[in-house]
């Protein structure tokens, strides 16, 4: 059944009295929560399926992603390769069970958004093109030029709309999950359009909305990805798991931090210093450009303080030069970053190398889920971005995260289907319509009606800085701790802050506080995380625990809500078949 939206014609800030419900609610529109719903609904046509989301689903950020999905497509290939290559990216803090399903699953699904209608690159026999990805031992990354983001949302979303039973409230925004006797029985979100909160009942919650790159200030991300359901799992209960391993992308424009595609050097371009070396001999000599983005996001950044990189009017940073490729491969797979370059940067890549330096891009760690995306909290599942399975450990890498959300968000979407099929509907009675009038008091009248306090806008700057300067590609003891007092204290700034726009429709102030709400409590646990991991491992460098440090800390960190701010706790990772060993390229 559609949502039934009578009863809710009241102003802002009234009891709410009626809710909306569905068998199964995924909150979050881009490429795990569609490819979740498809899931479900596929499962069984009868389930009357939802997918709320605070963009409409075509902006999701799943848009954005320019070079391509990993799967094991080619004679070459073996399911093993592509698992070892993923277990060794992640510095073997990846659940090696995890990883070998995720492997096993991601030709599948690139047949079946082949077969769904994504416009996948052609060899001229036919064959879905690959190209090279750093950290891949061989060609296996599909491509659609490099606009794969954009053509695989749409041919989710276009898949979604043949499905009558998958219903979508676009620009809702979530802002808490609503658990009885222990179990997930919807949200609370407010329709973005009108102003009005609203409960969504569900037997059922995914939770799919991406990750949380806007905790720092230099970022590829957009501005939408704020954690929410990061923060959102965790004010529920659940741990978020490795938060101290964030990815730095080794090639973003120095001014924007627009990403330039990795698939400008799997496709052989090159990373040149001051001197015009290509300086990644001294660090990556077995597979130069072709290494794993820890490992050249540090070269770079060694490059620059050794005096081998350029100054400019947005900081220092190195050339990634493309010119050898060709104006033809140029226009044929990599238009969009020549576009973006151009309009960016000012630079036509056919004739001139592009300033990039590293920044944010990723989060490995996220809310802790097993291979189906169970949470722990019965109802409550998670995939995509936003969780950690985990398949990515300490380093991600580059194109597995695309098919992570059609594998993870698949098999999110048939749990939660089966698990919906079991259960009767949640009512609102107490005592969920006590937690829901809770959540309309705690945003109306102490976020949207509170005056006199600071604006949002000085603090979400200060939390950036912090998480730029202090929880950056290097770390060390004192500037994370410094990093955990600055938040604790930006979250008590943050109970007396005031927003300006007092209107009810298309809030967008009203917004930006509720997601800052979020981040800071995502950036304390990534801080404590990091604090509290005394090695370095993958994107995790600690410059006064310079080595990995299995016998202590080859485990995952479990950063658990309490009283208010995170209690690291660990968990064993599992192995299988790869012992850990030197991580040399
Ligand atoms: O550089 C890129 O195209 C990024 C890909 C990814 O993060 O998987």
């Amino acid at each position: 059944m559609p949502a039934i939206e009578a009863g809710f014609a009241r102003g802002i800030k009234g009891p709410i009295v009626e809710s909306l419900s569905h068998d199964i609610l995924i909150i979050g529109g881009g490429g795990a929560g569609l490819r979740a719903a498809i899931a479900a609904a596929e499962h069984n046509p009868k389930l009357d399926i939802a997918i709320a989301s605070k963009t409409y689903p075509m902006r999701s950020h799943t848009v954005s992603a320019e070079g391509g999905m990993a799967a094991a497509t080619r004679e070459y290939d073996s399911l093993d390769k592509h698992a070892f290559d993923t277990i060794k990216g992640s510095d073997f803090l990846a659940d090696q069970d995890a990883v070998e399903y995720f492997v096993s699953e991601c030709p599948r699904e690139a047949v079946l958004l082949e077969h769904w209608g994504c416009p996948f690159s052609r060899d001229p026999d036919g064959r879905i093109s690959v190209r090279a990805f750093g950290g891949m031992s061989v060609k296996r990354t599909l491509f659609a030029g490099d606009k794969i983001g954009f053509h695989m949302l749409h041919t989710l979303f276009q898949t979604t709309l043949k499905h009558e039973n998958i219903h979508r409230y676009d620009e809702w925004f979530a802002t808490s999950i609503l658990v009885e006797d222990g179990h997930a029985s919807g949200v609370t979100a407010i329709n973005m359009r009108t102003g009005e909160m609203s409960s969504i009942l569900a037997k059922a919650v995914v939770l799919s909305t991406g990750g949380c790159g806007r905790i720092y200030k230099f970022t590829t991300n957009g501005w939408i990805k704020t954690g929410d359901g990061m923060a959102l799992a965790y004010r529920a209960g659940v741990p978020l798991k490795d938060m101290e391993m964030v990815q730095f992308h080794p090639t973003l424009l120095p001014n924007t931090g627009i990403l330039m595609t990795e698939a400008a050097r799997g496709e052989g371009g090159y990373l040149i210093n001051k001197d015009g070396e290509r300086f990644l001999k001294r660090y990556l000599p077995g597979k130069m450009e072709l290494g794993p983005r820890d490992i050249i996001s540090r070269s770079e950044m060694t490059e620059i303080k050794e005096g081998r990189g350029f100054e400019g009017p947005y900081g220092s940073y190195v050339l990634l030069d493309i010119r050898h490729l060709g104006e033809d491969v140029i226009n044929k797979k990599l238009s969009f970053l020549k576009e973006l370059a151009e309009k960016y940067a000012g630079v036509d890549p056919v004739h001139e190398p592009i300033p990039v330096r590293p920044g944010q891009h990723y989060i490995m760690g996220g809310v802790n889920t097993d291979k189906t995306g169970y949470t722990g909290i019965p109802g409550l599942y998670g995939a995509g971005e936003m969780a950690c399975v985990s398949i990515n450990g300490a380093n991600r890498l580059g194109s597995n995260s695309l098919t992570e959300c059609l594998v993870f968000g698949a098999a999110a979407g048939k749990a939660a289907a089966e698990y919906a099929m079991r259960q009767s509907m949640p009512h609102l009675g107490n005592p969920l319509q006590g937690v829901a009038m809770e959540e309309e008091t705690r945003v109306y009248d102490q976020v949207l009606k509170h005056e006199g306090g600071e604006r949002i806008s000085s603090i979400r700057s200060e939390m950036q800085s912090t998480m730029d300067e202090s929880v950056g590609i290097y770390r060390d003891e004192n500037g994370l701790s410094q990093a955990t007092r600055k938040i604790a204290e930006l979250k008590d700034r943050m109970r007396n802050a005031s927003v300006e726009d007092r209107d009810h429709v298309f809030n967008t102030e009203l917004i930006s506080a509720l997601e800052l709400d979020f981040m800071l409590d995502v950036a304390e646990t990534i801080a404590y995380s990091a604090l509290y991991r005394r090695e370095s491992r993958g994107a995790h460098t600690r410059t006064d625990y310079t080595n990995r440090d299995d016998a202590q800390f080859l485990k995952h960190s479990m950063a658990y809500r309490d009283h208010g701010r995170p209690r690291i706790q660990y968990s064993p990772v599992t192995i299988t078949r790869w012992q850990p060993e030197a991580r040399v390229y």
